[in-house]
């Protein structure tokens, strides 16, 4: 990171206040990097978390090692009632960026899966470089500081931050609070209530990335395939991926149900697709004429046995039948609702096991630019706590940064 210094003035009255040109509440990744940026353009920064730990979501994301970019994040991977919003923020700075810093500080990683950069040590070193990169900008970071809340006498004037470690003033004051998933690690809703305290729309939150659940007594007769993992074909709305599926012993889970829960809303299906990218219709009924094979044992060689065994007993399909023995009619109906199973439901995990949460500060409220509230000047939002939300895969984390950079570059 480099730039100008262009440290704003701080001297003005304001008794009793200690003065910075920017305060940022929340250390975690988007704060992190506004701090950063900001402190190494010369502006004096103050950065302030209620936790004691730093950057606690990073250090438990991607099981330990951080997902902490996808290399093909594009505004196309984010969800939010204005889609165009986030696309200024990450096309100037982009995966390629971030992963320049991660090579300036040394920080081995690969990738895994899909574009998916993961650290080959763990998240401490995305953590430390964060902080290394704030030291250089001469961060005032503070942990451990309950936030009181904000005040502006009026328009024009600093914001006054309370807290329990005194009042701090500055012109701008930037909110990286994240988003509510985890509360037991620090999670606040309060960058929406900042938000409402000073008249800016919020977007109702509710939990994405997580698992889903269904009624117990409908779910019973899968409930014993908990653990068992296959591909899929996954859709809802406009949401469709090819993923990893995990039966769970309430519901269904992993990538592919993850990614689709950002899509599903409560009542609707969600539909599955068993057996992605093989013409299962086809095969069956070349099976049919070329072998004396059954149905269950024929599905068993394309799914884990056990969901072949289940799946066609809940759809009243006969395993133990010869498929010579099947009319073609019906092993096109069993390879039909192979290939689109269709499920509702009952409700997700909730904020305990989201990863991040859908919804936040309305976009419609900020510069794409700045990030910067379009009607008061000085208050910035930034990462989750936005109307952003990216897929599963390392695109949550490239929003943080890019939008933390965007106001980092303007304050
Ligand atoms: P973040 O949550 O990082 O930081 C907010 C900070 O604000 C915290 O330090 C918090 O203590 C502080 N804070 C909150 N309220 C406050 C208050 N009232 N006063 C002061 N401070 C306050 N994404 C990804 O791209 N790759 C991945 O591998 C993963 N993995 C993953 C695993 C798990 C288990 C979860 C829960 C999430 C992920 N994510 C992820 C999502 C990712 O962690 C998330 O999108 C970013 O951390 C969001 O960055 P923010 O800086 O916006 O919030």
């Amino acid at each position: 990171m480099s730039g100008r210094g262009t440290g704003a003035d701080v001297a003005r009255g304001n008794a009793g206040a200690r003065a910075f040109d920017a305060i940022v509440i929340g250390a975690g990744a988007a704060g992190l990097m506004c701090a950063a940026v900001a402190g190494q353009r010369g502006a004096r920064v103050l950065l302030l978390d209620h936790a004691t730990k730093l950057a606690e979501k990073i250090r438990i994301s991607g099981g330990g090692r951080c997902n902490f970019t996808n290399v093909n994040a594009g505004p196309a991977n984010y969800l939010s009632q204005n889609p165009h919003f986030c696309r200024s923020a990450l096309s100037r700075y982009t995966p390629a960026d971030f992963i320049a810093l991660v090579k300036s500080h040394r920080i081995p990683f690969h990738e895994k899966h899909r574009g998916q950069l993961f650290c080959d040590r763990g998240s401490e070193d995305i953590i430390a470089m964060l902080d290394a990169e704030c030291r250089a900008g001469g961060v005032d970071r503070r942990m451990g500081v309950k936030v009181a809340g904000i005040r502006r006498e009026a328009a024009g004037d600093d914001f006054v931050v309370e807290t329990d470690a005194g009042e701090f003033r500055a012109a701008r004051v930037v909110i990286a609070t994240g988003g509510p998933p985890i509360p037991k690690i620090g999670a606040t809703d309060f960058g929406h209530r900042i938000a409402r305290q000073f008249g800016l729309k919020v977007v109702e939150s509710r939990p994405a990335l997580v698992p889903l659940t269904f009624d117990a007594r409908e779910w019973q007769p899968f409930a014993g395939l908990a653990g068992i993992a296959c591909e899929v074909g996954i859709g809802c709305g406009e949401g469709h991926f090819v993923e990893d599926l995990l039966f769970t012993h309430r519901g269904l889970s992993g990538p592919a149900v993850l990614q689709i829960s950002s899509y599903w809303r409560p009542g609707e299906p969600i539909s599955i697709d068993l057996l992605p990218g093989r013409d299962a219709a086809g095969e069956l009924l070349a099976l049919k004429r070329e072998s004396a094979r059954r149905l269950g044992p024929s599905l068993a060689e394309w799914l884990p046995r056990r969901l072949a065994d289940v799946w066609l007993e809940h759809a009243r399909a006969p395993a133990d039948r010869k498929l010579a023995e099947c009319p073609d009619a019906l092993l096109r109906d069993v390879a039909g609702r192979l290939s689109s199973w269709s499920l509702v439901p009952n409700g997700s995990e909730g904020w305990r096991k989201a990863e991040v949460g859908l919804g936040g500060i309305d976009t419609r409220e900020l510069s794409q630019s700045t990030m910067e509230a379009r009607r008061v000047p000085g208050l910035h939002f930034i990462g989750e706590v936005v109307d952003v939300t990216g897929w599963l895969g390392g695109y949550n984390f490239q929003w943080a940064w890019a939008s933390g950079h965007a106001a980092g570059m303007a304050i």
